[in-house]
C-alpha cells in the first residue's frame, strides 16, 4: 500500500507563506490570541465525532503512520522533544512519533475513551515506553501553558466547529519557539477515476453531512486561514497526498467506505439529518464496490498542512 503513496513535502513543492527565508522564523509574536483553554481537568467535547469509531472507521485510521501522515513534521522533531498528539484516534501516528523522539515523551489525547483504549493497546504492542494517553478535549487541554515542544493534530480540525479556537488552545500548551502542526484532507479536492455519478453524489452527501454536524470537509485549503485566524504569524503551509491505485488499496479503501456508508456513525448522521435514506446509502455503497473492483480505479486525496511557530 505504501508503494502507491505519494508525498510532496513543502520544501520540494509548496512555497513557504511567511518569512523572507521561506522558513519558520522562530520568533514568538508579541500579539496573538489569548489562551482559549481553561484548566478544568474535565474533558468536554462540543460535538459528536462525525464518523464514530466503528471498525470501518478505525481500519482507515490504523493504516496511518507518522511517515505517511506526518512527514511534513518529522524534520522538526528533535530526539528529546515533548510531543502532544491531539485527537490521536487509535494512536498509530502517535506511536510512530514516539519513535522519532526516543528521549522525549509523547502524550496522545482523544475525546473518545474507546479511541484512547485502542491507542494504549497499540503503544503496548509496539513496546513504546515514552508514550501515554488520556481522554481530553482539544478546546480545553488539561496541561499547563508551555508544556510541549510540538503539538500536533491529524485529521481533527475538519471535524470541529471552531478550528481556530482549537489551534489557539494548542498554541497555549506549546512552548515559545515550539511548533503547532496540523494536517487535514480536503474532500472538495478529491480526484478519482473512473468517473461515476454516484461517487460524485457520495461526495456531495458527505460534504452536506459533515457541515450539518458542524465540521468543514474542505479543510485542507483553509488550514493557513485558520492558523492566521488563531493568531499565528509565522506559518509554513504545505500539501501532500495519499493515492490508492493498486488492487489491495482499492479493496481496502472502497470496502471501508462502502461499510462506513451503511454501518458507521456517518450513516446515522446522514439519516438523522434527513440527508439520505438507508436505501440511498446502500446504493452509494454499491458505487464504492464498483470503483474498488475496477482495475482502472485510482483515488487521490489531497491534504493541507501547517507548521506554526508558537
Ligand atoms: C479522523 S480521527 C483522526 C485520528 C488520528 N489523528 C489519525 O489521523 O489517525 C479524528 C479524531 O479526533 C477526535 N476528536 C474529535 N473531536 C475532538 C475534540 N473536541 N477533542 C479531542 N479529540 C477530538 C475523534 O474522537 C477522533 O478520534
Amino acid at each position: 500500500m505504501l508503494s502507491a503513496l505519494v508525498r510532496t513535502y513543502y520544501d520540494k513543492v509548496t512555497p513557504a507563506v511567511s518569512g523572507d527565508s521561506g522558513g519558520l522564523r522562530g520568533i514568538r509574536p508579541d500579539a496573538g490570541v489569548r489562551p482559549a483553554g481553561i484548566m478544568t481537568g474535565m474533558p468536554e467535547t462540543r460535538q459528536a465525532y462525525l464518523h464514530g469509531h466503528h471498525d470501518s472507521v478505525l481500519r482507515s485510521h490504523r493504516w496511518r503512520t507518522a511517515e505517511n501522515s506526518a512527514g511534513y513534521l518529522l524534520p522538526f522533531l528533535t530526539p528529546a522533544a515533548d510531543v502532544l498528539d491531539v485527537g490521536c484516534g487509535p494512536g498509530t501516528i502517535t506511536t510512530g512519533l514516539a519513535g522519532h523522539v526516543p528521549s522525549g515523551r509523547v502524550i496522545g489525547i482523544d475525546a473518545a475513551a474507546e479511541a484512547v483504549d485502542g491507542a494504549r493497546a497499540e503503544a503496548a504492542r509496539q513496546n513504546r515506553p515514552n508514550i501515554s494517553f488520556q481522554v481530553g478535549d482539544i478546546y480545553r487541554l488539561g496541561f499547563a501553558d508551555a508544556s510541549f515542544d510540538v503539538v500536533h493534530a491529524h485529521q481533527v480540525l475538519q471535524h470541529l466547529a471552531d478550528p481556530a479556537a482549537a489551534l489557539a488552545e494548542m498554541r497555549r500548551v506549546c512552548r515559545p519557539g515550539g511548533v503547532v502542526a496540523a494536517r487535514d484532507g480536503d474532500y472538495g479536492g478529491f480526484l478519482w477515476y473512473p468517473g461515476d455519478p454516484e461517487l460524485a453524489e457520495w461526495r456531495a452527501l458527505y460534504q452536506r453531512v459533515a457541515r450539518a454536524t458542524g465540521g468543514e470537509p474542505d479543510a485542507g485549503r483553509r488550514m493557513l486561514a485558520w492558523a492566521r485566524s488563531a493568531g499565528f504569524t509565522d506559518v509554513r503551509a504545505s500539501a501532500s497526498v495519499w493515492l490508492f491505485a493498486t488492487a489491495d488499496e482499492r479493496y481496502w479503501w472502497g470496502g471501508l467506505w462502502a461499510q462506513r456508508l451503511t454501518e458507521s456513525g456517518f450513516a446515522d448522521h446522514a439519516v438523522g439529518h434527513g440527508l439520505a435514506t438507508r436505501a440511498d446509502l446502500q446504493r452509494l455503497a454499491g458505487a464504492w464496490h464498483r470503483w474498488a473492483s475496477s482495475d482502472d480505479g485510482w483515488f487521490l486525496i489531497p491534504h493541507g498542512e501547517i507548521l506554526c511557530r508558537a
